[in-house]
């Protein structure tokens, strides 16, 4: 049975304030459809204390990470010290998300590239993997990780919307790519050939809920359950049965974020 095999929101941001009436339940959806785990992410200072309140109501299961997002130019900047310090934290599995944007920002940029830096250099402090936002940005974002030697920390390239020639370069140079909700819409032809040629073992699925739910629950809210669709659409770019996605996709993602948990995957 598809519903026996697990799978793994990798990005999802279970503190948004669109979870507030609900978050429990959302939770027991995730159980109920076999989810062993999800990744949900702080993205500033304010969402901090909220995350680590969610991972101590359910240690083992839902796993975090903080980072100043690059959307938010005016923001305390944390230093290469207390950023580590706080990935290593129970529960904390990943710096992120951080990179470049520059959709929303606009030059002068040079204080989102040196906050990318200093999280860089802060995971590799802490031995944990980086989760990666680059928007209009990918290719530097790339430059500045292989410069910083992120690989030796490890990295994912989270709701990817380049080229396929940059998801080659993100391959090359040590890093996974993952997809989200957005994979799924009609117009996207072009990103799912890009999925379509990325290898199997180099891949994740996620959310990035409350934003980006997929197809055919386009434009309401997102929830993790939903990271099951991402993967049916790899499977259906791929030619491959999603079965195979999602043992695949699961497995990278247990071993990328390092998460200790035991799948019991059935063998249907
Ligand atoms: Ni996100």
């Amino acid at each position: 049975m598809n519903a026996a095999i697990p799978f793994i929101d990798t990005h999802c941001h279970l503190t948004d304030k669109a979870f507030d009436a609900d978050r429990a339940e959302v939770i027991d959806r995730m159980r109920a459809a076999g989810m062993p785990a999800a990744v949900t992410i702080a993205c500033s200072d304010d969402e901090l204390p909220k995350l680590r309140e969610l991972l101590r109501a359910y240690p083992g299961y839902l796993f975090g990470a903080w980072a100043v997002h690059p959307e938010y130019p005016d923001h305390r900047e944390a230093d290469e010290d207390e950023i580590a310090r706080c990935a290593s934290e129970p529960g904390m599995v990943a710096v992120g998300e951080t990179g470049l944007d520059f959709y929303w920002c606009k030059e002068p940029l040079d204080w989102q590239r040196e906050r990318f830096r200093r999280h860089i250099r802060a995971a590799k402090m802490a031995e944990k993997p980086l989760i990666i936002h680059a928007r209009d940005a990918e290719a530097e974002a790339l430059e500045i990780l292989k410069a910083e030697k992120a690989a030796e920390a490890g990295f994912v390239m989270h709701c990817f919307c380049g080229t396929a020639a940059t998801a080659r370069d993100v391959v090359d140079a040590g890093g996974f790519v993952s997809f989200t909700g957005n994979l799924t819409f009609k117009r996207n032809d072009a990103l799912r050939a890009v999925a379509a040629a990325i290898p199997l073992e180099r891949l994740m699925i996620e959310t990035d809920a409350p934003y980006m739910a997929p197809v055919p629950w386009r434009g309401k809210r997102s929830e993790p359950i939903h990271s099951r669709r991402v993967a049916e659409t790899i499977a259906e770019a791929k030619g491959l049965e999603v079965e195979a996605v999602l043992r695949q996709t699961t497995e990278n993602a247990v071993q990328f974020f390092r998460l200790p948990i035991g799948l019991a995957v059935s063998n249907d």
